[in-house]
């Protein structure tokens, strides 16, 4: 295990002042079955907040983020071994998702008059790349000099069904403003579709300590994209106004999830792809997520055009998580960033399609901040 203390500087005025001092230390965390060894990556920033991501699927392992009285706590979901991410069948906590995240209809897609066929690892349908997706897989770690977690993964021609060899380079940074940001780039040698996330379990009470139902969500979004009762979006852009999907304004997670609503009850829940207002490519904020006791706040930035929605409504308490706590049904939250569910079979849903010379990108921030106490 080494340290290395990777300072930024920036010069003003003459003066030279530090502007990112992020600790960026690295550990083994054991061998997956295949025997293939894994490091774990330890991020801190001054402010005591600290990410550790592993190469096994490039997973955001833990995320200590302060309270309101500067009270650290984990605020992500995950397990304390490799082996029981790799035994316990997770439901994908804290994971890069590739090469395609959500769901492809019927598990199939077509891609310039060419069939192609993937894997039903979800019902009738493909979720999250197929079950070997990048989730499973062991990524190429380096350091960069300011501090930032460049990840590396080649998704070979033909894997999981998916036409053309991938790259897709993820980095991870931790910065002094207390967010994780995270950077995907990626390319082809030939045709294909791509659409990558990460799958990060919240909590802002701390991971395993209850339910998520009282964090208060504002997503800005004024349509989301309705799904059939396989979880396949219809095609329809639908107006959230006047529905439990409406969260322009703040709403607790837990205030209208009962509601008789058909979206509702296919998703068991929320469970759906929201059509973010700004998705123009540019760096915005999509969604914000306030818990009134610990007043932790979490705001998320996308240049992507949706955010899956996801109220962890399939957690069913048997999972053993970190410290030995129980993940009961709506325990954490996520909110994936992304392009929508099945794009590749809806025409007029913006494009997933990279082909050779051209680069995708984008970026996602996770940003934690605190608010006041309600007056009472
Ligand atoms: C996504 C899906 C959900 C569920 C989770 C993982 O968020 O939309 O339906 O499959 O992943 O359990």
């Amino acid at each position: 295990m080494y340290t290395e203390l990777a300072a930024v500087a920036m010069i003003i005025g003459g003066m030279t002042v530090a502007k990112a001092a992020t600790n960026v230390t690295k550990a083994d965390f054991g061998r997956t079955k295949e025997g293939t060894p894994v490091q774990i990556y330890t991020l801190a920033n001054s402010k005591g907040m600290e990410a550790r991501i592993m190469t096994y699927g490039g997973i955001v392992v833990s995320l200590k983020a302060p309270d309101r009285n500067g009270a650290m706590a984990d605020v992500v979901l995950g397990f304390d071994s490799l082996k029981a991410y790799e035994e316990n069948n997770s439901p994908y906590f804290g994971a890069l998702i590739g090469r395609y995240g959500n769901r492809i209809g019927h598990a199939r897609f077509a891609l310039d008059g060419k069939e192609y066929t993937l894997e039903k690892n979800n019902g009738e349908n493909t979720l999250h790349g197929g079950s070997h997706g990048f989730n499973t897989k062991v990524w190429t770690a380096r350091q960069l000099p300011d501090g930032g977690l460049e990840l590396t993964y080649v998704s070979p021609d033909g894997e999981e069904g998916f036409p053309g060899k991938l790259t897709l380079v993820v980095v991870y940074r931790l910065t002094e403003a207390n967010a994780l940001e995270i950077g995907y780039t990626a390319t082809t040698d030939n045709p294909t579709v791509v659409n990558p996330t990460n799958h990060s379990y919240f909590n802002l009470k701390g991971a395993g300590n209850g339910d998520i139902l009282g964090h208060l969500v504002t997503i800005h979004a004024s349509r989301f994209t309705p799904v059939d009762v396989g979880l396949i979006p219809t095609g329809e852009l639908r107006a959230v106004k006047g529905t439990p999907f409406d969260f322009t304004t703040p709403h607790a997670v837990g205030a209208r999830i009962g509601q008789k609503d058909e979206q509702m009850q296919f998703g068991t829940g929320y469970d759906h792809n929201w059509v973010l207002d700004a998705s123009g490519g540019k760096l915005a904020l999509a969604a914000r997520v306030e818990e009134p006791e610990t007043g932790r706040v979490l705001e998320v930035l996308t240049t992507e055009p949706g955010v899956q929605f996801y109220t962890g409504n399939f957690l069913d308490g048997t999972l053993v998580g970190k410290g030995g706590k129980l993940y009961a049904q709506r325990n954490g939250l996520c909110l994936e960033t992304q392009h929508f569910p099945d794009s590749p079979n809806k025409p007029k849903f913006p494009a997933t399609t990279l082909r050779p010379g051209q680069k995708f990108q984008s970026q996602t921030v996770y940003r934690f901040s605190t608010a006041p106490a309600a007056k009472k």
